[in-house]
């Protein structure tokens, strides 16, 4: 079944029959691939590997009076959902997402998310975008779920998400699927797909896209999030706000946040500043604010919504000369960097969306 090229046969005999599930096995052959997937969050997801989502699991632990990793068993569902315990450190590894076979919800007790969701393929094939190609380490196999309806493929983990207190802390797909863009995620998040070497071992270029799975902290992807005109109308600066993803700004986890910083200025001298913020907010059962896994409501949402066109108007202070508007994004707001004492500089740094200046 598995063809080896006469050329390369006696050097694969052996990778053969050690097959390993770890990405570091993939990159003997796709190291171009594992490269990219390694600046991705997907490759951060599992607590080893992420201070955040480490912080969380023995906050949450600690409230509850449980061991962390009974609550991580559930996040694990998503976070580390290889099916080979080795790799789980990994994260959202390689095989997590190729050697799946089908996604349908397999365990009805429990809910249709994450690795709940998915039958795995026996170990050594590969579910792949074109399903040819001859290698000599695994079986390939075409599956609708890598090209046609990539989706949902992603929405198997980005999809509703709700905590222990019923509580939707996380919703990207619902927010997707109101939205009205054509593109899929993996044409966002994948990038253009480009004539590329799929292997070390490949002989002819095909259309490829790559697994840096695009983020704030790998790509410039904020820089297309959201469109920002500046206007002056009667005495007031006008800021319209356009969403131009498919789903909320920010989307995702609840910890995320932006700004909208208008500054005004006299000359040199900055004479006031104004922010919006956009984000959720929950909160616990006492009414204070909280982190996702805890919530028992959502106070408020401001986030901008998929097709959103948000128009907000602030009265120009007098003197001033020009104002420079500038949205900014944080992985974690600084309450939860504050909280956490975190130190991983991608939680506390800010990412530029986008500045503009306008004479007033
Ligand atoms: C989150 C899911 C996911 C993960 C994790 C993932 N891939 Fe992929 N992979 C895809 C999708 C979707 C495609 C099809 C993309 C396209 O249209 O080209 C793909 C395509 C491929 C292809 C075919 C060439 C191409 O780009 O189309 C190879 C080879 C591949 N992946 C290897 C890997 C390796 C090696 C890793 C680990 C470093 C990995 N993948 C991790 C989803 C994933
Ligand atoms: C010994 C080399 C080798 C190793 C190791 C290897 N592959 Fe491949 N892989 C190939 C070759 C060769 C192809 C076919 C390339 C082509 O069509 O140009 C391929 C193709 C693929 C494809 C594309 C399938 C499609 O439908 O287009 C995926 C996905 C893939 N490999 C994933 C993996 C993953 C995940 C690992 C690690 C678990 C891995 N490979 C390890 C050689 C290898
Ligand atoms: C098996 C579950 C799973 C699948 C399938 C999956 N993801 Fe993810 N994804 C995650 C998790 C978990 C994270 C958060 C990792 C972290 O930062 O701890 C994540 C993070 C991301 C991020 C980065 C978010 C950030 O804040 O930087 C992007 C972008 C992303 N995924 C896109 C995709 C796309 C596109 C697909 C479909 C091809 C996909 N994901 C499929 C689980 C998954
Ligand atoms: C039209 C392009 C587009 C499409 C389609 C799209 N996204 Fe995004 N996505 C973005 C942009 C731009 C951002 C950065 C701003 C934000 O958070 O909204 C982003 C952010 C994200 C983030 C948070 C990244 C971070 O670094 O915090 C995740 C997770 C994500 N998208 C997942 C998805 C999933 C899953 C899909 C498909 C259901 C999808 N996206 C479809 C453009 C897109
Ligand atoms: C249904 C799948 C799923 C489950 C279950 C899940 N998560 Fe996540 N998680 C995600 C996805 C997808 C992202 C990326 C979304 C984004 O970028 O905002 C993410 C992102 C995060 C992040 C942000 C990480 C970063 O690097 O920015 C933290 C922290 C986190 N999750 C904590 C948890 C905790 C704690 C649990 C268990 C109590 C959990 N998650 C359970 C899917 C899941």
């Amino acid at each position: 079944m598995i063809k080896i090229l006469p050329t390369i046969g006696m050097l694969f005999i052996a990778s053969l029959s050690l097959w390993g599930n770890s990405s570091k096995e993939c990159a003997q052959c796709h190291s171009a691939i594992v490269k990219e997937w390694e600046t991705s969050a997907h490759a951060m997801a599992h607590s080893s590997k992420n201070e955040l989502y480490a912080k969380m699991v023995a906050g949450a632990a600690k409230t509850n009076g449980v061991d962390p990793s009974k609550i991580m068993e559930n996040c694990n569902i998503c976070h580390a959902p290889a099916e080979d315990i080795k790799v789980k450190e990994e994260g959202v590894t390689c095989v997590a997402c190729h050697r799946i076979d089908a996604i349908e919800h397999q365990n009805k007790s429990k809910p249709p998310i994450g690795i709940n969701t998915i039958r795995w393929m026996k170990e050594n094939v590969m579910a792949g975008p074109s399903g040819n190609g001859n290698s000599p380490y695994h079986g390939i196999v075409k599956r609708p779920f890598m090209e046609a309806n990539s989706d949902t493929l992603c929405l198997a983990c980005h999809n509703v998400m709700k905590n222990k207190q019923d509580i939707t802390v996380c919703n990207t797909g619902d927010e997707h699927r109101r939205g009205t863009t054509q593109k899929t995620c993996i044409e966002c998040h994948m990038g253009e797909a480009k004539m590329g070497l799929v292997s070390s071992l490949s002989t002819s270029k095909k259309m490829m896209r790559s697994h840096g799975f695009h983020g704030a902290r790998n790509s410039d992807i904020l820089t297309k999030a959201v469109d920002l005109e500046l206007a002056k109308k009667n005495g007031d600066l006008t800021l319209t706000l356009t969403n131009l993803s498919s789903h909320n700004f920010p989307t995702g986890t609840g910890v995320r946040i932006a700004t909208v910083v208008s500054e005004f200025y006299k000359g040199n001298t900055k004479i006031s500043t104004q922010t919006e913020k956009l984000e959720v907010i929950f909160a616990a059962a006492d009414g204070n604010i909280t982190l996702p896994p805890m919530a028992s409501k959502e106070l408020s949402d401001t986030r901008l919504k998929p097709n959103d066109v948000r128009i907000l108007g602030i009265v120009i202070p007098k003197g001033s000369t020009h104002a420079v508007v500038t949205i900014n994004y944080r992985l974690a707001k600084e309450s939860i960097v504050e909280k956490f004492q975190l130190s991983d500089e991608r939680f506390k740094k800010e990412y530029r969306v986008v500045s503009k200046k306008i004479k007033l």
